[in-house]
C-alpha cells in the first residue's frame, strides 16, 4: 500500500520541516486536509499553506477537500501546487463538472464518501476518477477510532472496479495505524491516510513501513 501522511496531525508551526521529516520516512503522497468550518465544524489550511509548503518535497500532494463548495477552489488548489485534489460526493457542487474542472487543470480526481454515504452512490463515477477515499471516521478531526464497518465498502468499490476492468485506486482516511492497516490491506485498500498514527509516532520510518505492509 502506498502511506499518506496527514499533515493535521503535525507542528503547524514547523510544517516545511514536517513534510521532509515525513518524506525521508519514507512517506509516498502528502495527506493535506482543507476544512471550512461548514461542511465539517472545523477550520484548516487554504491555499496559501499547500502554496507554502510546496517548495519542501517532490511528493505528490493529496489535497483533501471537506467543503461546501468545492468547485469555486480548484483553480485556487490548482495554482497553490496540488497534484490530486478529492472532494466530498456529499458536497454542494456538481460532482460531474467539478470532476471535469479538476482533470481541466491536469489534476488527478477522487471522491470521498462519508461513513453513512454507501459505495454505491460513487459507482457512476469510476470510470472518471483517479481514487475513491473511504472515510473511516467521520471527517473533521484526527486522532478518531477507526470504523472497521467501513472495510466491505472498500471491498465492494475495488470488485466493482475490477467487474469493470477500471483501475481506481482505493484510499482510506481516519485512525490508521499498524494496528488498523493490515485489516485495509486484506480489505483492499492502495492508499492509507494517516494523521495521528504517523506523527505522534515515536519511530516515523518504522511506523511508514509496517502501515505500507499492512502488519
Ligand atoms: C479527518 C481527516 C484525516 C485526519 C486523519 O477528517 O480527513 O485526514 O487527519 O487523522 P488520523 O489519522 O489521526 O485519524
Ligand atoms: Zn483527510
Amino acid at each position: 500500500m502506498k502511506v499518506a501522511p496527514s499533515l493535521l496531525s503535525c507542528n503547524f508551526a514547523k510544517m516545511g520541516e514536517e513534510v521532509q521529516k515525513v518524506d525521508k520516512a519514507g512517506a509516498d503522497w502528502i495527506h493535506l486536509d482543507v476544512m471550512d468550518g461548514h461542511f465539517v465544524p472545523n477550520l484548516t489550511i487554504g491555499p496559501a499553506i499547500v502554496s507554502a509548503v510546496r517548495p519542501y518535497t517532490k511528493l505528490p500532494f493529496d489535497v483533501h477537500l471537506m467543503i461546501d463548495y468545492p468547485l469555486d477552489y480548484i483553480d485556487s488548489f490548482a495554482d497553490a501546487g496540488a497534484d490530486i485534489i478529492t472532494f466530498h460526493i456529499e458536497s454542494k457542487s456538481d460532482t460531474a463538472q467539478t470532476i471535469e474542472k479538476i482533470k481541466s487543470r491536469g489534476i488527478k480526481p477522487g471522491l470521498v464518501i462519508k461513513p453513512k454515504t454507501p459505495a454505491e452512490a460513487v459507482y457512476e463515477y469510476l470510470d472518471k476518477v483517479y481514487v475513491i477515499l473511504v472515510m473511516t471516521v467521520e471527517p473533521g478531526f484526527g486522532g478518531q477510532s477507526f470504523m472497521w464497518d467501513m472495510l466491505p465498502k472498500v471491498t465492494a468499490i475495488k470488485e466493482e472496479c475490477a467487474k469493470r476492468g477500471l483501475e481506481v485506486l482505493v484510499e482510506v482516511d481516519g485512525g490508521i495505524s499498524e494496528k488498523t492497516a493490515g485489516a485495509a490491506a486484506g480489505a483492499g485498500v492502495d492508499v492509507c491516510v494517516s494523521g495521528t498514527g504517523i506523527f505522534k509516532s515515536k519511530d516515523m520510518p518504522a511506523t511508514i513501513s509496517a502501515i505500507r505492509k499492512g502488519i
